[in-house]
């Protein structure tokens, strides 16, 4: 089957920024915050693109492990943006939803969260799913206990558990981008992504541009699917 223009459903796993930060001799933070303004020049340029939808790999649930200046920076950065980017979305229609696990994030930032899709909600351009908190092995397992909640059910099929995951109604991920170099999954949507397509760049994540984000819809193109077929 060849691939379609336009994925519909495009992760990003955004790495990079500390190290970014170290070659201009800053802190960390300044390349998180950097970050900041390519994560949004990239789901503005998805958006024009006309990608339905984008998940970006914001926050791990490994990441608690850092140290506690930079889990508060990146946690500040969040109190500070999510709801104010809110004329952005306006303006763009698009779509913000949340993937992770709620429970475990500060009481305003998940507050901020859930203000932020419920003011959202109605608009029909790209959806962009945050990933803050987030872990593909937290996700299933979350899943199967509230699939244990509803009544076991044997033979259980994927429909049932996809059911029970944080948002049942995502497609599958066409195409993981992961920037600045590496070559794994880091547990990123691990059920949805067990098909996709996969595409490693150089760049690290504040220096991504529009054309990057081109360059790998060019590259996903020309790949051939075959889902285990020929
Ligand atoms: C990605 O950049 C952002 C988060 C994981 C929050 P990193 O902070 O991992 O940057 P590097 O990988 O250390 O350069
Ligand atoms: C993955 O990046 C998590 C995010 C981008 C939010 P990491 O930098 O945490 O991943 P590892 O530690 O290199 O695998
Ligand atoms: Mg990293």
């Amino acid at each position: 089957m060849n691939s379609p223009v336009v994925p519909a459903h495009v992760g990003i796993i955004m790495d990079g920024n500390g190290r970014w930060a170290s070659e201009r001799n800053m802190p960390r933070s300044g390349g998180h915050r950097e970050g900041l303004n390519s994560a949004k020049r990239i789901v503005k340029a998805a958006s024009d693109l006309g990608i339905a939808y984008l998940s970006l790999y914001v926050f791990s649930t490994e990441n608690w492990k850092r140290t506690e200046e930079e889990v508060s920076f990146l946690m500040g950065l969040l109190r500070k943006y999510l709801k104010a980017e809110y004329e952005f979305y306006k303006e763009n229609k698009i779509r913000v939803i949340h993937s992770g696990d709620l429970n475990g994030l500060p009481a305003d930032i998940r507050s901020e969260i859930e203000a932020v899709g419920k003011d959202t909600a109605l608009f029909e351009g790209l959806t962009v799913n945050l990933c803050i908190n987030y872990g593909g092995r937290d996700e299933i397992l979350r899943a199967v206990e509230k699939r244990i909640k509803l009544g076991v059910v044997s033979p259980l099929t994927e429909k049932d558990l996809e059911d029970c995951l944080d948002h049942p109604e995502l497609p599958p991920v066409d195409l993981v981008i992961r920037t600045a170099g590496e070559q794994r999954l880091s547990n990123f949507l691990l059920w949805q992504s067990a098909y996709a397509e996969y595409y490693s760049s150089e760049k690290y994540w504040p220096d991504w541009q529009i054309e990057d984000l081109e360059a790998a819809l060019n590259a996903f193109q020309s790949r051939k699917r075959r889902y285990g077929g020929y």
